[in-house]
């Protein structure tokens, strides 16, 4: 399924329809450029949850925890370089915790995730347009 983005706004719309339509999943790899608006996507889910939290991002923190009526763990991948240090950080805690996990350059562990997921793909087309594709893996 794709869905297409002209603004920020767009993406907070799509992000909560996204999520309406996958409400069972817990697991979500955010794929894609630079700025293809991964963040900006996490955003917007927990928006429309009517959550107040500051969602930011992740890079350099690596995880953050958000405490809306339950626990959205937002991961980013980006800087660690292979599955090892994604076990260091407790990777495996955080996909069989139950709760909703969000991960940000999820390359590196894709390969190893048991618990059901989908891809969300996130493609720059120009300064405001994006194509944001949904890759459903196997039975969700
Ligand atoms: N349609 C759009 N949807 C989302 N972001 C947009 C859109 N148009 C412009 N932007 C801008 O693009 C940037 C998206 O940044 P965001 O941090 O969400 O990307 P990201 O995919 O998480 O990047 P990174 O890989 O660096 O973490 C923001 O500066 C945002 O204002
Ligand atoms: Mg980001």
């Amino acid at each position: 399924m794709k869905y297409y983005s002209n603004s920020v706004e767009k993406t907070y719309q799509i992000a909560a329809e996204i999520m309406k339509r996958y409400k069972s999943l817990r697991v979500f790899l955010l794929k894609g450029e630079l700025g293809g608006g991964k963040t900006t996507f996490v955003k917007g889910f927990l928006k429309s949850l009517g959550c107040n939290e500051n969602v930011t991002s992740p890079t350099f923190t690596i995880v953050q925890e958000y405490d809306c009526n339950e626990k959205i763990y937002h991961i980013d991948l980006y800087r660690l370089s292979d599955i090892h240090e994604a076990i260091d950080i407790g990777i495996d805690e955080y996909l069989d915790s139950g709760s909703y996990v969000f991960i940000e350059w999820p390359e590196i562990i894709e390969k190893e995730i048991d618990e059901a997921y989908i891809i969300i793909n996130f493609k720059l087309q120009d300064i405001n347009n994006r194509i944001i594709e949904v890759i459903e893996i196997g039975k969700q």
